[in-house]
């Protein structure tokens, strides 16, 4: 797909030079327990600015509070304290600004089964009142993959297609910030290939782009910008290249002509670790900054091995992530 966006991007919200797209301030959320539940603090003292044209992803486990976050700016969830400004209006004293300046993709599906999406899209084109001669209705459609669908009812549409739908109601308004939540999850890998596709186009020409998923992969990709929360705190944020660069880990795997039982000896004890993986495999974990791969090649051929392959793996996000997210359980445990 190549994707042709209209020149009515971001209808204007002027607002005189915010510094962060979304700048939260100590922003705190306790969901108040029921039926005899204890209270959950779901946010705690959450500080962060996503940069205007930033392309951020706030990522975390499963109840790391990443929902609450992004339904306290879709004013869905009520903070319980702390502040939160969407180009620079406060989310509560200046609400209706705020709202006009981002669009949201929540993680719930809750579509009216019984409009279409042109339908649908037509709605909230009026909602935000954008005029008919700016509506876009086709163009997202299409960029979603559901221009065959624009007139069927929405509860005829499968999972990942009511989720791309959701995608395109957020992008009605033309808003600044593109807010998505899981945008990605059930949908299949050509069309997320599509969404992004799109998404990354609308970046290019300004939109913010925040984002949630489990797919570190994508994280990685797309985002210059990286956020980490676990149990509603903030554990990590910096540019995606700053904190890869930081974990300062790597892997060799050599792959050896001769079948060994054992890691030899003469390897061991060299301030890396190194594990047998298969029997002419073996794998050491080394941090570039204080060991060279060379010396680890120089001790390999010590041991009279052959090398028969080399790879060497960049640690990633995923690394990263499994790795300060086990670090902050600790602390906490
Ligand atoms: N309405 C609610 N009432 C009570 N607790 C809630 C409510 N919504 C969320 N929580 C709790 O707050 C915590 C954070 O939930 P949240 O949905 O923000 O997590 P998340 O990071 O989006 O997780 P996931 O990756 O599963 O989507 C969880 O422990 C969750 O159970
Ligand atoms: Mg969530």
């Amino acid at each position: 797909m190549t994707a042709s966006i209209a020149q009515n991007q971001n209808n204007d919200t002027s607002n005189s030079t915010p510094n962060g797209a979304i700048e939260v301030k100590n922003l705190s959320k306790t969901y108040k327990g029921q039926y005899g539940q204890p209270e959950k603090h779901a946010l705690n003292d959450v500080s962060l600015t996503i940069p205007q044209g930033s392309f951020f992803a706030l990522l975390g486990p499963n109840g790391a509070g990443k929902s609450t976050f992004i339904n306290i700016l879709a004013g869905l969830v009520i903070k319980t304290s702390g502040q939160a400004k969407i180009w620079g209006y406060d989310i509560e004293d200046q609400m209706r600004a705020a709202r006009r300046a981002i669009g949201i993709v929540p993680q719930e599906l809750n579509l009216d089964p019984f409009f279409t999406p042109r339908e649908l899209m037509e709605v909230q084109a009026g909602l935000y009142g954008v005029p008919q001669n700016k509506r876009r209705t086709d163009e997202i459609l299409e960029a979603v993959g559901l221009a065959d669908k624009a007139n069927s009812y929405a509860r005829t549409l499968s999972g990942g297609m009511r989720r791309r739908l959701l995608v395109a109601k957020a992008m009605v308004h033309s808003p600044k910030i593109l807010v998505l939540d899981e945008p990605t999850a059930g949908v299949d890998i050509e069309l997320r290939i599509q969404l992004w596709d799109y998404v990354r186009e609308l970046n290019r020409q300004g939109t913010t782009v925040l984002l949630t998923t489990h797919y570190l992969e994508e994280a990685e990709e797309l985002c210059d910008k990286v956020a980490i929360i676990n149990h509603g705190r903030l554990v990590a944020c910096d540019e995606t290249k700053t904190l890869l660069s930081k974990m300062d880990a790597k892997e060799l795997i050599v792959t050896v002509a001769e079948t060994l039982n054992d890691v030899p000896d003469i390897l061991r004890g060299h301030g890396y670790n190194v594990t047998l993986t298969g029997p002419n495999q073996l794998s050491f974990q080394y941090s570039p900054s204080k060991v060279e791969i060379a010396k680890i090649l120089d001790l390999v051929s010590q041991a009279q091995l052959t090398v028969a392959d080399l790879v060497t793996k960049e640690s990633d996000l995923e690394d990263l992530f499994l790795r300060l997210t086990r670090e902050d359980n600790a602390k906490i445990a």
